[in-house]
């Protein structure tokens, strides 16, 4: 027997009523605040994440799924900001709108070992604005995300918040630390001794205990900071203050894609365990740029939804009774005739269903119930010679016989 993919996963229908209802809530948040969606190809060229992302990136460096074509170099996409960016340029919006609000959901790809609220296939729900520096965009972005959550009925989440500065102000911080922890090296992880020649500020980011124990201790504050990018530092936190948005200002955030410049956010929660952000984002003044296309800014975040999903209250989303009809008919005739009540019950928009599995009255009168049927209709051969119908309301248990040409009505009172 075929068995999916390690990392991957089925999502069963009495799960999918949850992810039905949070890409509802998104996209009602989302037009809320103007964004659009967009529908980028899950498949790009390889080069466009090796470029985006950073070449010393883990995705790049360990994680992408490729896909050889003849020539080519296909990837998965891992992330869905290089893709909206590709987009926006190769479709000139540059030219044409120049200022966008963009929203995305849906699979993204990366080879990770797997454990909990981490897999191979995930899936984002995520937005990009593209063609502003302004710092109001950066508060509209946070404030989103924070809409979103509250909409999800998501608590006690918690948003770190740090900026990086322009890509001189980073150089500058790069070299700071490199200065900091050059006589530290022999005490960092492996993976940090290579971050530190490849790119110094992941070891910020780095989990490991030794590490952490280095990174802590660093004094890090905004000195490196230009003054542009202190002032733009500022006015994003006034504007989330003025909206009463909690967030904790965290100078070791800098995040895992080299993209980055500014402010950076992330938003993590106790519940999750190791694998705690439930979603991040962040300016990328640069990428637009570096793509091809003019000198803008933009900024971004993206939810993982299988994160989500894993603190969200389930019980609080149980499948909710869909008032389905269901016909039960005893007889050959009533059986032909079910049909039609069947095709009219659902051209009245009646969610309509009957047995196809030939149970008996009992058998099917308990498929009804699985089903949390609201009504179950019964039609046997005598009472279709009277020209009626007997409903059952699941409820309250109430049996009535109704003229067949009346059921409609009745059943949409
Ligand atoms: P990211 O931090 O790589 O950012 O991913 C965003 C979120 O996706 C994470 O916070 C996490 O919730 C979820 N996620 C990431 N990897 C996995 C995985 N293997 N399994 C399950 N969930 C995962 C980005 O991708 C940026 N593109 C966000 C962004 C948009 N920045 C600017 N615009």
């Amino acid at each position: 027997m075929f068995k999916r993919i390690t990392g991957t996963k089925d999502i069963l229908p009495q799960e999918v009523g949850l992810w039905q209802d949070i890409e509802e809530k998104s996209r009602k948040i989302f037009s809320c605040y103007n964004y659009q969606e967009i529908r980028p190809p899950l498949i790009e060229d390889a080069l466009l994440f090796n470029r985006s992302l950073g070449e010393s990136t883990e995705i790049v460096q360990k994680q992408m799924f490729l896909v050889k074509n003849q020539k080519e170099l296909y990837a998965l996409r891992p992330e869905g900001t290089a893709s909206v960016v590709r987009a926006y340029l190769e479709n000139s919006l540059d030219k044409t709108t120049g200022f966008v609000k963009f929203y995305y959901l849906g699979a993204m790809f990366r080879l990770e070992r797997p454990q909990k609220g981490r897999f191979r296939q995930f899936h984002h729900i995520g937005c990009e604005v593209i063609g502003s520096a302004d710092p109001g965009v950066d508060v509209e972005v946070i404030s989103l995300a924070d809409a979103l959550l509250e909409s999800f009925c998501i608590k006690d989440y918690k948003i770190k918040l740090n900026t990086l500065g322009c890509p001189d102000d980073k150089l500058a911080l790069t070299q700071a630390l490199r200065k900091a922890l050059k006589d530290k090296l022999p005490r960092l992880c492996d993976e940090c001794k290579e971050r530190f020649k490849t790119n110094v500020l992941r070891i910020l980011d780095c989990k490991e205990e030794a590490c952490l124990a280095i990174t802590r201790n660093l004094n890090i504050h905004e000195d490196y900071l230009c003054a542009g990018c202190k002032t733009h530092f500022l006015k994003v936190k006034d504007g989330l203050d003025a909206l009463g948005i909690n967030y904790e200002i965290t100078p070791h955030l800098v995040r895992g894609l080299d993209y980055y410049t500014r402010t950076v956010f992330e938003i993590s929660h106790p519940d999750l365990g190791a694998q705690d952000a439930l979603g991040a984002g962040g300016r990328y003044d640069g990428l637009v740029h570096e793509l091809g296309g003019p000198a803008v800014g933009a900024i971004g975040f993206a939810f993982g939804v299988e994160r989500l999903l894993l603190i969200m209250d389930s019980s609080a989303h149980e499948l909710i009774g869909k008032d389905i009809v269901y016909v039960i008919t005893l007889g050959d005739e009533a059986r032909k005739e079910s049909l039609k009540l069947l095709a009219d019950l659902r051209k009245n928009a009646i969610i309509a269903d009957t047995d196809y599995e030939n149970k008996s009255l009992k058998g099917a009168m308990r498929k009804a119930n699985d089903l949390k049927a609201k009504y179950v209709l019964i039609m046997g051969d005598d009472e279709l010679k009277k020209g009626t119908i007997t409903v059952k309301n699941m409820a309250s248990g109430e049996q009535k016989e109704v003229r067949l040409e009346g059921i409609i009505g009745e059943l949409k009172c």
